[in-house]
């Protein structure tokens, strides 16, 4: 359980040092989109080394293409979606794109997508933004469960899901074609109660 989850909550100060903290963790702190990280993000979405392990298709579109869509994961307007601009803790350098949309009042699941920058991957900032962004489904949009889907091959994002505590549920067999052959997808969640069982500090 984090230290976030430990605050008694009875005071200002609590409730202050809360909202300092809530979209803080060891590597990575979350924050509201910025107009100028736009140009970035929708670079790093139309790269190709990272399309075919993010996108149904290696399909590059014209530069600008995705700005719309960040802007509009990004509005943080209703309870049912948020996304939100990741950068490192140290320096504040932007570094990725985390979103968590679809919940609903009933089901209280949202399905969780994360893009991190191919200069930064492989430096715990991917990890980092996922248990924050859990911490925040968690603890602040009420949600009970998280779900997300993964091409099979994409091995470093398999390790970083289940680091931050998601579990495969299960397959969606040869869903994907890349590379002249089908590929499997792997349906991930994690529980509200086995997030609360994890114990670690984002
Ligand atoms: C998937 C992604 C979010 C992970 O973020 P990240 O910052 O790279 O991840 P981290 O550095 O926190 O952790 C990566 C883990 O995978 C391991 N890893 C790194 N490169 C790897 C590779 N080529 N193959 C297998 N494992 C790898 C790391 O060793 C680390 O695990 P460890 O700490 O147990 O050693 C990020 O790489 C990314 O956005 N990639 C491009 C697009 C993508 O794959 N999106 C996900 C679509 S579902």
């Amino acid at each position: 359980m984090s230290s976030v989850d430990l605050a008694p909550w009875t005071s200002v100060t609590d409730a202050t040092a809360y909202g300092r903290a809530l979209l803080v963790g060891d590597r990575v702190r979350l924050r509201a989109l910025h107009e100028e990280d736009l140009p970035q993000l929708d670079r790093w979405w139309q790269d190709e080394e990272l399309m075919a392990l993010q996108a149904d298709a290696v399909r590059p579109r014209p530069p600008g293409s995705q700005t719309e869509t960040f802007r509009r994961w990004s509005v943080n307007d209703s309870s049912t979606a948020v996304g939100f601009s990741v950068v490192a803790r140290d320096g504040g350098e932007l570094v990725g794109h985390v979103t968590m949309w679809g919940a609903d009042v009933r089901t209280r699941c949202a399905t969780l997508a994360i893009i991190v920058g191919s200069e930064h991957t492989g430096q715990g900032y991917g990890t980092g933004a996922v248990r924050v962004a859990l911490r925040y489904a968690f603890q602040e949009m009420g949600l009970h469960r998280v779900q997300l889907q993964v091409w099979a091959a994409n091995d470093r994002a398999l390790a970083t899901y289940a680091r931050a505590g998601f579990r495969e549920e299960g397959r969606r067999r040869e869903v994907s074609f890349h590379a002249g052959r089908w590929h499997d997808e792997v349906l991930m969640a994690v529980l509200e109660h086995e997030w609360r069982d994890l114990a670690t500090d984002p």
